[in-house]
């Protein structure tokens, strides 16, 4: 008889709250993909979370097939791995509520990113923008994922999210898988492209600033030229030159070199050239997603179809843990 083997789990998501950029791609996307043929994957286009800040109905309804249609670009296999959005399996909300009962205001008033974001959002700090990283702890939990692939920007969010299993299975008996973070160096946290001492975000309203994964050759070519840098014009992996750092940890992500490989291959040329490369090297990895993108969101029967079957796959685990953390804190549930 055939051992079954089990693979390790596997859940991540992005926010459909704008065009994906090349630091989502590089942080997460391409390990995504990476990471299907080993894990069991569940990939989420987390609709809920991004009404967290304010969105245009129409533009979020058609950003969640698109961001669903730009993972299955990026090379992730629908036959291989689960895709569904967040506000199709009901578990997500159902969890969310048991678990910010596990969860203190202290550990969710000190989230680095709930604060950047009242800050730059002071008309709108809802509690669901405080209340975030606990919806974010059920879509991790309700899988019993072991791994989630993530930029360096999720780490806080992650840890909280394994303080709350910990403290639900010491509280109720064992229930829950305790996740780990999966944060690859070069790609952990892409800069901007205008400013590197802050993170490439979709949300950033200077388009200079980030390279979008749907982005032209041209395009691409022009912003990575005009990219911040300094004046010593020498290429090195030196995180105190935040400019050129960044672009070396760019073409390192998409090359596979080290960053010592990187400064050595542009030992003794100026900026004008590795700039260049890096352009090229980017639009050529992003080329044939954005191809791939232009096929699928032509069909749109097709991606429903997979939103719908990965959402019933989804609900199917999602129920099961839901089911087993109603029974341990307590509700009542006839026979
Ligand atoms: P979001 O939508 O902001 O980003 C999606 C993924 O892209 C990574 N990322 C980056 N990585 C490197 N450099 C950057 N500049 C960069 N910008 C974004 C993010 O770290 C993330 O991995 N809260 C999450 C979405 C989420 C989630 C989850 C993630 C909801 N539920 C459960 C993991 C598990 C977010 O806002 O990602």
């Amino acid at each position: 008889m055939d051992a079954q083997v089990f693979k390790k789990r596997i859940l991540s998501a992005a926010q459909p709250s704008g065009n994906l950029t090349l630091g989502n791609y590089l942080g997460a996307l391409k390990n995504w993909a990476d990471l299907q043929k080993d894990f069991e994957c569940f990939y989420c286009v987390a609709d809920l979370h991004a009404i967290t800040l304010k969105q245009e109905p129409s533009l979020l309804r058609q950003r969640s097939l698109q961001t669903l249609a730009l993972y299955i670009a990026c090379g992730i296999d629908p036959q291989k791995v689960t895709f569904f959005i967040q506000s199709h399996v009901p578990q997500h909300t159902q969890l969310s509520w048991v678990l910010g009962c596990s969860t203190m205001f202290g550990e969710l008033s000190r989230m680095t990113q709930f604060k950047d974001k009242s800050q730059r959002h002071a008309d709108n700090i809802n509690v669901g923008l405080f209340t975030y990283p606990v919806l974010m702890a059920a879509d991790i939990l309700l899988y019993q994922a072991n791994l989630v692939p993530v930029g360096d920007d999720q780490r806080q969010h992650i840890e909280l999210a394994r303080d709350i299993a910990k403290r639900f299975n010491a509280n109720y008996s064992e229930t829950f898988t305790i996740p780990e973070a999966y944060i690859l160096k070069s790609s952990a946290r892409i800069m901007s492209l205008q400013d590197p001492t802050r993170k490439m975000s979709k949300s950033d309203p200077n388009p200079s600033a980030c390279i979008f994964i749907l982005d032209s050759k041209d395009e691409i070519l022009k912003k990575c030229k005009r990219a911040v840098t300094d004046s010593e014009a020498v290429v090195a992996a030196d995180p105190a030159r935040p400019g050129i750092y960044n672009l070396v940890q760019i073409y390192s992500a998409l090359t596979g070199k080290s960053a010592e490989e990187v400064a050595a291959e542009f030992a003794g040329r100026g900026y004008g050239d590795f700039k260049a490369a890096v352009g090229e090297t980017c639009a050529d990895a992003l080329a044939p997603v954005r191809e791939e993108y232009a096929r699928l969101t032509a069909d749109k029967a097709y991606l429903e179809e997979i939103m719908k079957n990965g959402a019933e796959k989804a609900s199917y685990i999602a129920q099961k843990t839901v089911s087993k953390v109603y029974r341990k804190v307590g509700f009542y549930q006839p026979r």
